[in-house]
């Protein structure tokens, strides 16, 4: 079984998919944490962030490890732990450049199929139920109000130290969704059979809930 979930930032995707994948003993990909290691190269490597062949010869040399942890997965870039550099503000407000990247795209498309062949999965994105994985067996668009996912983000910046105003951080998601959505390569998009889960008002437990009894139905 493959399950999809797609949706904007901070929307609640990938807490809900891990601990999905950890219930049913799935492996559990973040797709956006690949697109997000693909900006730390291209920034390390002082490329400009739309500089295509540049950063596809160097993503096809590098190599790139997500380990599983006990806080959810370590990421190496050639052996250097990058865990917390892929989430630093730099990075998540350049990455949605880089994503647009045709050829960037085409790639990662192929690694994330790869991992997919290995079981069952559950992967979260913007483009799984569209495009990387098509016909997977339940698809979820997990939406939320932006003022909601801007508070979330908020609380997760305050525990780390990190201190962006509110209206900063609900700009800065606003703009990525609006370039997630409007790119021409596999943009952010609703799949035509997947299920919508409007997260603002619920539990994280309860969008897990809802999206296991989803599963139960397409088992
Ligand atoms: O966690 P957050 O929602 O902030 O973002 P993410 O899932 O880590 O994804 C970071 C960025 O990667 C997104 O804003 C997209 O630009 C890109 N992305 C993508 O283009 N396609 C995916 N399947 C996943 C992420
Ligand atoms: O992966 P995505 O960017 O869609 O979102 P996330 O990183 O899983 O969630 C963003 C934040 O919202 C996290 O701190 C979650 O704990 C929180 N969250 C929440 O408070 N209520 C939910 N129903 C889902 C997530």
């Amino acid at each position: 079984m493959q399950i999809a979930i797609d949706g904007p930032a901070s929307s609640g995707k990938s807490t809900v998919a891990k601990i999905v994948a950890t219930k049913l003993g799935f492996i559990y990909v973040d797709t956006g944490a690949m697109y997000r290691v693909a900006t730390v190269l291209t920034q390390k490597l002082g490329l400009d962030y739309s500089d295509e062949q540049g950063i596809l010869a160097a993503l096809k040399q590098a190599d790139i490890q997500f380990k599983p942890d006990q806080a959810g997965q370590k990421v190496f870039l050639d052996n250097e732990d990058i865990t917390l550099m892929i989430r630093t503000p730099e990075i998540t407000n350049n990455v949605s450049q880089v994503s647009a990247l045709a050829g960037v795209r085409t790639e990662m498309v192929a690694r994330q199929r790869k991992i997919a062949a290995q079981g069952q999965v559950v992967m979260d994105g913007r483009d799984i139920g569209t495009t990387v994985l098509p016909t997977a067996e339940v698809k979820i668009f997990m939406v939320a109000s932006a003022q909601e996912r801007a508070k979330r983000r908020y609380a997760e910046n305050t525990a780390k130290g990190i201190m962006t105003p509110l209206a900063t951080l609900q700009a800065e998601i606003e703009l990525r969704d609006q370039k997630d959505s409007t790119r021409v390569v596999s943009p952010l998009k609703k799949a035509d059979d997947a299920i919508e889960i409007d997260t603002t008002q619920l539990t994280i437990n309860e969008v897990v809930e809802a999206i296991l009894v989803i599963v139960k139905q397409n088992m």
